[in-house]
């Protein structure tokens, strides 16, 4: 059986991660939790699957929580780290959204953890760093990702040296039909109707902005040890190939199934198994259409390559500017077109620092909330 600690196990990937849990219930146990503010439903999953231990950053929440479990439940500044370092499992998954899992999967790294990983920001921000200590480890690091999952079924069995492009498939978000006029009045709900992935508030936002295509290229960079310049993004808004590699001789492999989650879920952890199908099968009724993606009119896209291009501290200055904004902007507190406008101004300010120790990138990260703050607080 294989024995999971499941960071951010409350929301979307979380849960999802528990119904492939439920699935099967011989191949998959649960040792840790750990979540944020959703007491209620991290009751009824400490309840019911009995961890070993919890972890919740808010004191007054832990406090509440201790009041009606057994199961010790860590709070403050370092409960992920505690939480990653129980005995008794051997796949951390981070799903939490945002950067504060980071030093949390890298102690499970070094305790020789298998790590599936759908958090983003981790490998946006510590590419270098989690992939150093991936292979200095010798642990397997499985994204849980649609895009990422089928990048590495198509890469099974094949030579790296043979190929030619990665091509990371956009559904275009929620507004890709919006013009550029449009674009600059659109509504937080407008901007979360997306029509072919249910997600955290977050990340829709992100696919939105496009920020997210920008994200999944750095951390496919890093997954895969491959330079930008051979990876491209073409949209696809039926979002049924999830991606595909180009090799040498012009063939291209392509991975597809129906949009959810649950099978890339499944497959990092049945790997190299396949476990039996998770989600409703293809009935190929669907037309299938590609596009160029548009830079011009989202923009988050075009600064992400940059930041991928000239790497060091920039991707983490990017994703923390975009993090700070995108809050704001599902507060109602600033316009959607306001989040590339500060990421790129953020981006400006900053003084690259190339190879930078875990200590820099997370200066950096300060440094880049507050510009964020400061050039917000002018809007
Ligand atoms: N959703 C998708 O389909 C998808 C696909 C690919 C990748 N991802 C990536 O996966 C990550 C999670 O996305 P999501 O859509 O699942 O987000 P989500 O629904 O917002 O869930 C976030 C989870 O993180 C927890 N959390 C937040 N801050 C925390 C903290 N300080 N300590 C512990 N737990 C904390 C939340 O707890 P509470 O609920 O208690 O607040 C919740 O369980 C993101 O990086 C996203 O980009 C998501």
């Amino acid at each position: 059986m294989k024995k999971l600690v499941i960071l951010g196990s409350t929301g979307n990937i979380g849960t999802q991660v528990l119904d492939v849990v439920n699935k099967y219930p011989k191949k998959l146990g649960v040792v840790g939790l750990a979540a944020n503010n959703n007491f209620d439903l991290l009751l009824k999953q400490i309840k019911k699957y009995k961890p070993k231990a919890v972890a919740v950053p808010n004191e007054e929440e832990a406090e509440k929580l201790r009041k009606k479990v057994s199961v010790p439940v860590y709070s403050g500044e370092n409960c992920l780290i505690k939480l990653t370092s129980i005995s008794g499992y051997d796949t951390f998954i981070n799903a939490v959204v945002g950067l504060v899992g980071i030093r949390a999967t890298l102690n499970a790294i070094r305790r020789k953890k298998d790590i599936a990983l759908a958090n983003k920001e981790t490998l946006v921000a510590a590419g270098e760093i989690v992939m150093r200590e991936v292979k200095k480890h010798k642990v397997k690091l499985m994204p849980i990702d649609s895009e990422h999952s089928a990048l590495f079924q198509c890469l099974n069995g094949e030579k790296r040296s043979e190929v030619h492009r990665l091509i990371i498939t956009c559904s275009g978000g929620a507004l890709w039909k919006k013009t550029k006029e449009e674009l600059k009045s659109v509504t937080v709900d407008d901007a979360l109707n997306h029509a072919t992935w249910n997600m955290g508030n977050k990340i829709t936002i992100d696919c939105a902005t496009q920020m997210n295509k920008g994200f999944e290229v750095i951390e496919a960079m890093w997954l895969y040890d491959m330079p930008i310049e051979k990876i491209d993004v073409v949209i696809h808004p039926q979002s049924v190939i999830h991606s595909m590699i180009e090799y040498s001789d012009g063939s291209i492999m392509a991975q597809m199934a129906n949009p959810d989650m649950r099978l890339p879920i499944q497959y990092a952890l049945s790997y190299p198994e396949r476990w039996n199908a998770p989600i409703e099968r293809m009935n190929f009724s669907k037309t299938l259409t590609f596009e160029e993606p548009d830079l011009n009119r989202f923009p988050c896209l075009k600064y992400a390559l940059e930041a991928a291009k000239k790497g060091g501290t920039l991707p983490a200055v990017m994703n923390a500017a975009n993090d700070f904004m995108v809050w704001k902007f599902l507060n109602k507190e600033c316009k959607l077109m306001d989040i590339p406008n500060i990421v790129k101004r953020v981006m400006d300010s900053h003084k690259i620092i190339k190879r930078p120790t875990l200590e820099q990138i997370e200066k950096s990260i300060a440094e880049a909330t507050k510009k964020a703050e400061e050039y917000f607080n002018k809007l």
